[in-house]
């Protein structure tokens, strides 16, 4: 069965395509020549991963699913949450985004944070919410070179380092979208 999987991203696709039971062939924008701005306006990641969904579904006739993460700090009433990517301004520049987190969490006692990824499934028959959360701890200086966006000031529960010094693998099996996956991927294979 042919799965959409409503990403642009290279990476995401072939870590994805790892994971999935090989009886599903996954598509990927790309792949079906969507190059539409699919318009993500939810307060909610829930909201904007099923509009991804639900838009590929709706207009290329194929079932699809799609992600979409943030980082919820407590002290912060669940900031950036839904705006973590562009928490700083539209450039989405990850340094940035993690200065303006850290100022504004400076001097607050709890740095308690989690990220969240939430898979959207849409098919004919189905409309599925499959979610992940990494609980964790904002510290003060980023720390690391690896990953991507918070991962440099995040420290997963258990931990002593960042997601920043983790080796890949480490991070995937713990992580909010690890997770995510794990439960979707489970879900594909009692479907079979
Ligand atoms: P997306 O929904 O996967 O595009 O994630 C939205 C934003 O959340 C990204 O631009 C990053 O700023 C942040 N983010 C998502 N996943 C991670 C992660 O695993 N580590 C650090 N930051 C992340």
């Amino acid at each position: 069965m042919e799965i959409v999987f409503a990403t642009h991203n290279q990476n995401k696709l072939i870590e994805v395509k790892q994971i999935l039971p090989s009886s599903f062939k996954v598509l990927s924008l790309n792949d079906i020549n969507c190059f539409d701005e699919i318009i993500e306006d939810s307060n909610t990641i829930e909201g904007n991963s099923m509009i991804k969904a639900r838009y590929v579904f709706e207009n290329y006739g194929k079932a699809c699913f799609a992600d979409d993460t943030g980082l919820f700090v407590n002290a912060l009433n669940g900031e950036p949450g839904v705006y973590s990517a562009r928490y700083a301004g539209q450039t989405k520049s990850a340094k940035a985004n993690m200065s303006k987190l850290l100022d504004k969490l400076s001097g607050k006692a709890d740095k308690t944070a989690y990220f969240k990824t939430v898979i959207a499934y849409k098919t004919a028959d189905v409309e599925r919410l499959f979610t992940g959360i990494c609980k964790g701890q904002i510290i003060e200086k980023p720390k690391g070179e690896k990953g991507f966006g918070y991962d440099p000031i995040f420290v997963p529960e258990n931990y002593t380092e960042t997601f920043a010094e983790l080796p890949p693998e480490a991070k995937n099996k713990i992580s909010h979208r690890g997770l995510a996956l794990k439960l979707f991927t489970t879900y594909l294979n009692d479907s079979l």
